[in-house]
């Protein structure tokens, strides 16, 4: 079965996000685009935020990518909500240990601030590593969310 993930930003992280779903779909992901379609129009990013938040809370198996300009608005946004393990990510160790250390199920990019042949060696980390368990999972399950 493929894997979905869901995939938004605002217009600072557009270029970023077109680039990775392109990636992403080219690798045979079925990537559920929440927009924008373009840059030309100012867009907030905690709507667009909120938007995914409420793609994974209808499927809590999803995974998503939020960039913004840091990928500071978005981390911040998505983690407002319980059930969000979002990771704002700038090199590959993170990526890898926002997997395995803290089950995070949103990655957060910046389009301003990442390239993207590191976005996406960031994003294939992110979706081919699993969390640990373990000693991890006590934590996790101490941030009080949802699992
Ligand atoms: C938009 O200009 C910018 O502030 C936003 O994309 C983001 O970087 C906020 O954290």
């Amino acid at each position: 079965m493929l894997q979905k993930l869901v995939i938004t930003s605002d217009h600072a992280g557009f270029s970023l996000k077109k680039s990775l779903t392109d990636y992403l779909e080219g690798k045979g992901f079925d990537v559920l685009d929440l927009g924008p379609s373009t840059d030309e129009t100012s867009l907030d990013y905690p709507l667009k935020a909120e938007q995914l938040v409420s793609e994974i809370k209808k499927d809590p198996s999803l995974k998503g990518i939020a960039v913004c300009g840091t990928g500071i608005g978005m981390s911040i946004a998505v983690n407002r909500y319980p059930f969000i393990r979002g990771a704002l990510v700038y090199n590959q160790e993170a990526a890898k240990l926002a997997r395995q250390h803290n089950d995070a199920n949103v990655l957060c990019l910046g389009g301003r601030v990442t390239d993207i042949e590191t976005a996406k060696v960031l994003v294939d980390t992110f979706l081919t590593t699993d969390f640990e368990g373990g000693r991890h999972e006590r934590r996790v399950n101490e941030l009080g969310g949802l699992k």
